[in-house]
């Protein structure tokens, strides 16, 4: 009889214990493996969630806008009515500015959203003379300094009334600042320069243009030609001399020619 002898049994049982563990560790890993594919499927489901309710919120926000835009639409038509009801000078004046701010601000390289910004500023830059006395507003004479100092009001007046709508700012403080001037002489906060927003210093220009141009009971009105010395003259003083420039090349060019009124 042949005895097995003890090391090879030792080697035996070494060899047998090597597999066990091998068996065991390879089952650890398979279970392992579908484990991470669990993972990897609960969090590809949890992304398809999350951009499905992304997108959902994304379209919510975007019908808000939409919602909001057009809130703002009638809430800026009904202020212009308003204000074009108290003085039918007001509403055609500022159509006017909106037009040359518009020639104006295209000349300076600006587009889309921000001319269309411009344009309503433009269409509510006096809107704050609804709060001023109808006797110093319609007054058919020159003011006095005292009634001056209260119409010197109206950008304050209109800034005021627009506030609350945190969407229109940018409009707020065009309205607030377009009668600073350049060089810090203007109204009501003295601005100077590039302290004053861009669009408010081209409504300054376009305002003037309107004004020069249109036939007031109290003034002439003068030729384009006019118009663009006299804005030249100002320039660097209480114009913004790059608006200046823009509204000088676009009437030379042309392109900014004078708008008829309606209502007077
Ligand atoms: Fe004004």
């Amino acid at each position: 009889m042949t005895i097995f002898p003890l090391s090879n049994l030792l080697i035996l049982l070494g060899i047998t214990a090597g597999g066990v563990a091998f068996f065991l560790l390879k089952k650890v890993l398979a279970e392992r493996e579908r484990n991470l594919d669990q993972i990897k499927d609960q969090t590809l489901e949890w992304n398809r969630r999350l951009e499905a309710e992304v997108s959902k919120r994304t379209r919510d926000l975007e019908s808000t806008h939409r919602n909001l835009e057009a809130a703002y639409l009638e809430t800026v038509t009904a202020l212009v009515e308003a204000m074009t009801a108290k003085d039918n000078y007001l509403g055609d004046h500022s159509h006017n500015v909106s037009h040359y701010a518009g020639v104006i601000a295209e000349e300076m390289g600006l587009a889309g959203e921000r001319i269309e910004r411009l344009k309503m500023g433009c269409e509510l830059h006096d809107l704050g003379k609804i709060a001023i006395p109808d006797s110093i507003l319609l007054k058919p004479g020159p003011l006095t300094p005292e009634e001056f100092e209260v119409i010197k009001q109206h950008p304050v007046w209109g800034a005021r009334i627009l506030e609350p709508l945190t969407f229109m700012r940018d409009i707020t403080e065009m309205v607030n600042q377009e009668h600073e001037r350049w060089d810090g002489k203007g109204y009501p906060r003295g601005l100077r320069g590039d302290r004053i927003r861009l669009e408010a210093r081209i409504i300054a220009v376009a305002d003037a243009i309107d004004a020069m141009t249109s036939h007031r009971p109290y003034r002439k009105s003068v030729s384009l030609d006019e118009v663009a010395a006299e804005l030249k003259r100002n320039a660097g003083s209480q114009f913004d001399p790059q608006a200046t420039e823009a509204a000088v090349s676009a009437i030379e060019k042309g392109i900014l020619t004078v708008r008829s009124n309606t209502n007077h």
